[in-house]
């Protein structure tokens, strides 16, 4: 019997066995290190998301998606990995993952596992290897290694900047300790960039779904998607001369988004259709939105990543043409859509929307307009006001087609933190960067439990980021049971996700008025938001679910309701 099987047995029968079941799930981001912390060490830890299974289940959530948990330095908060196939000591063991992968089937809740792909963490065996060996070794091979330019090979071997900025190469010290060659790093410089055209390279990574799959995982994120083919035959570009910070819409870059990468997961797909049901996955990929279906095709990865509202303003017609767009495109490629509003990169939507238009967006690398690192607020925050607009925007999303991505926190309203002192900071983003972006830390510091005591409940012990004092009134327990607290309202608006979802189908109906949106699903469930300031009429229809109060048969402005 695999270990699938083992623990599906183990878990009784509240999993869905629908090889469809993610199509309109619910996901729900664990960001591990700052979810819950079992052992009072500051870090959240496998154990303490085990312990909140019942907060979980209670939230009403279809899957969990776990950020990296894998063995790390941090240098880039566990997307920089050593070990592929294991689980950080920091964080608990395999035999702690078993045991929260069990307890979360048994809850009914999927598991969704974050895999690393495009570059390990330079203590990853093969990295280390690859600086004891010779140049042209088969270990330099895994990574992208090339000599210097200029005489003593000391320049770079390209003006390419790397994402969290400062150049994308970084020279090493050969094994007889004279300077030597370089080497490419997309991310940090504790993130070389893997050799995709390795044999080697793939057949691991395959043992790496496997390993994962059979462990009861049921399907995978994965990072930077659309990076690991290269073309990276001389002499290469300048940095004008590929326009990096442009999107590549056609393919040719030398390493975004190629053409190429999707013979790789083709052979992923292989694999994830050998379970039953298959593993699933979506794809981080920003790229260009005539290319993403490709990610997310039946034969490729199955779901793509859709970060068009998240980079948004909160602006009826911007939703609109998004949502219209995105459904036509997941019709084409065959996967459900994707919504996501805040993850464990960017500004926290409550934070976003209480800030003047672009507020806490800075557009850097990626696509030139794709890659959101939080960047400090500037100007004026009107906290309540980004809060129900993120209310508003969060209700909304829940009654689209397709699945929507939650970020830990969200459902407790959730500011951003911006007061974190510079010695604090973690973020490589802040390190490469001093004095122009603050980073990410902002939206990963750990979570308040209590309104009071060590660590606002997140543990014992400290927090390894440090929680600010108003932490205490978004408290989990000071919402539970509260009326009209966020976290009782993500509950109502998750449940009633559940019974009402039907078909795949939206059909907008006309408001006259470019600031209000109404759609309605099948089964006569039906969603308007009022974008604008003043209360609008309501609709026929019985209350289902508002994010906000409502003024009689009145909606408010920057509140949305479902009706039926
Ligand atoms: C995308 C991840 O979401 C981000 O947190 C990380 O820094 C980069 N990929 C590099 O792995």
């Amino acid at each position: 019997m695999s270990n699938t099987a083992t623990l599906a047995t183990l878990s009784g029968s509240n999993l869905s066995a629908d090889p469809n079941w993610w199509r309109q799930a619910s996901v729900y981001q664990i960001y591990p290190r700052s979810f819950s912390d079992s052992n009072g060490d500051g870090l959240g830890d496998i154990r303490g998301i085990t312990a909140k299974v019942p907060y979980l289940k209670k939230l009403g959530i279809d899957a969990v998606w776990l950020s990296p948990f894998y063995p790390s330095a941090l240098a880039d908060g566990g997307y920089d990995v050593d070990d592929y196939r294991d689980v950080d000591p920091k964080l608990g063991s395999l035999a702690d993952f078993d045991g929260m992968s069990a307890a979360l089937h048994a809850a009914g809740i999927k598991l969704i596992a974050d895999i690393v792909p495009n570059h390990s963490s330079n203590r990853h065996a093969w990295f280390k290897e690859a600086l004891a060996s010779p140049r042209g070794s088969a270990a330099r091979e895994r990574y992208i290694f090339r000599d210097g330019l200029g005489p003593d090979g000391g320049l770079p071997p390209s003006d390419w900047e790397s994402v969290f900025g400062g150049p994308a190469w970084e020279r090493i010290t050969e094994p007889d300790g004279t300077p030597g060659q370089w080497y490419m790093h997309i991310f940090a410089k504790e993130q070389p960039d893997l050799n995709w055209s390795s044999r080697e390279i793939r057949d691991d990574f395959l043992k790496t779904l496997r390993f994962w799959s059979d462990r009861g995982v049921d399907g995978f994120r994965v990072d930077v998607a659309h990076a690991l083919t290269k073309d990276l035959t001389e002499p290469l570009l300048s940095r004008v001369e590929l326009s990096l910070e442009g999107t590549a819409t056609d393919g040719s870059h030398p390493f975004w988004d190629r053409d190429e990468v999707h013979e790789i997961y083709a052979e992923w797909r292989e694999v994830f259709n050998e379970y039953s049901p298959p593993r699933t996955a979506v794809a981080e990929a920003w790229v260009h939105a005539s290319r993403r279906g490709r990610y997310a095709s039946p034969q490729g990865l199955g779901q793509a990543f859709n970060f068009d509202l998240l980079q948004a303003d909160f602006d009826a017609g911007a939703f609109r043409e998004i949502i219209t767009r995105n459904l036509a495109e997941a019709a084409v490629s065959g996967a459900s859509s994707t919504w996501v509003f805040s993850n464990h990169d960017v500004v926290r939507h409550a934070t976003r929307y209480g800030l003047p238009k672009g507020g806490g967006r800075h557009a850097k690398g990626q696509d030139g307009k794709g890659w959101l690192l939080a960047g400090a607020p500037a100007g004026e925050l009107d906290a309540g006001l980004g809060l129900r607009r993120a209310r508003a925007a969060t209700l909304l999303m829940l009654a689209l087609p397709g699945s929507a991505y939650l970020y830990q926190g969200e459902e407790l309203g959730l500011q951003e933190v911006t007061e974190i002192p510079d010695a604090a900071r973690q973020d490589p983003a802040f390190f490469r960067n001093k004095g122009v972006e603050i980073g990410r830390d902002g939206c990963r510091v750990p979570l308040p439990w209590t309104p009071d005591g060590a660590s606002f409940g997140f543990g014992d012990g400290g927090a390894h980021l440090p929680q600010p004092a108003w932490f205490g009134r978004y408290a989990v327990a000071a919402q539970d049971g509260a009326e009209g607290s966020t976290l009782e309202f993500y509950r109502q608006a998750l449940r009633l996700r559940r019974e009402l979802q039907g078909a795949e189908e939206l059909e907008w109906l006309d408001t006259g008025n470019a600031g209000v949106l109404h759609f309605r699903r099948p089964g006569g469930w039906q969603s308007v938001t009022n974008f604008g300031g003043g209360a609008v009429g309501l609709p026929a229809g019985t209350v289902l679910v508002s994010s906000g109060p409502l003024d009689g048969r009145l909606l408010p402005g920057n509140t949305t309701v479902w009706l039926r």
